[in-house]
């Protein structure tokens, strides 16, 4: 991560999570490994998709936890604590098709009237594509190993559970379009 707002993020997520949840903290470090793959497909907005990547999970932070729904908590901690980019907060706000699980948890009104999903797909899909293939110890995995983990780690019948059922056909179309998309840059 070379761009000045991903250090800053870099900054902001490690204060925010390096302490008080490790874990999600090496999750969130190889998301943005994830992200410096796609460096050269994103061109310049390289350095805002590896600061969503490495922020995209901040609103897990227990001080931050005020809803319980970490998209939107994050989003409103980086909106209003550090005045933060306004297409940064979107992204953190629907990282990962975050607006199903937001309908699931009666927040969806919330979510998108205080921020929009970006019309920019290619963006809204490197963020899923990063956080889709990569564990929660933040090792690279598949978007199929992903979902069968969260599936296991949640339990079918669980809230968590019902999103990832409806999730999973558009969180894999866009982990697809990204490969895609990675497989047709010139070497
Ligand atoms: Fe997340």
């Amino acid at each position: 991560m070379n761009g000045s707002m991903a250090k800053w993020a870099c900054s902001v997520a490690e204060a925010e999570l390096r302490e008080s949840l490790p874990r999600r903290w090496m999750h969130s470090q190889g998301v943005a490994r994830r992200a410096a793959e796609l460096t050269e497909l994103l061109g310049g907005d390289a350095d805002l998709l590896a600061s969503a990547a490495v922020l995209h999970d901040v609103g897990y932070a227990p001080r931050l936890a005020a809803t319980g729904f970490h998209p939107l908590d994050g989003a409103r901690f980086l909106r209003d604590d550090h005045a933060a980019d306004e297409r940064l907060v979107r992204l953190v706000a629907n990282h990962s098709l975050a607006l199903l699980e937001a309908e699931e948890r009666g927040l969806r009104g919330d979510l998108e009237a205080e921020f929009p999903l970006l019309d920019d797909h290619r963006l809204v899909d490197a963020l899923v594509y990063c956080d889709m293939t990569t564990t929660p110890d933040g090792n690279g995995t598949s978007a199929e190993g992903r979902l069968e983990e969260i599936m296991d780690r949640y339990g079918a019948d669980s809230l968590v559970g019902r999103f990832i059922r409806r999730a999973s056909s558009d969180i894999l179309a866009a982990v697809g379009r990204v490969e895609a998309a990675l497989a047709a840059q010139p070497r």
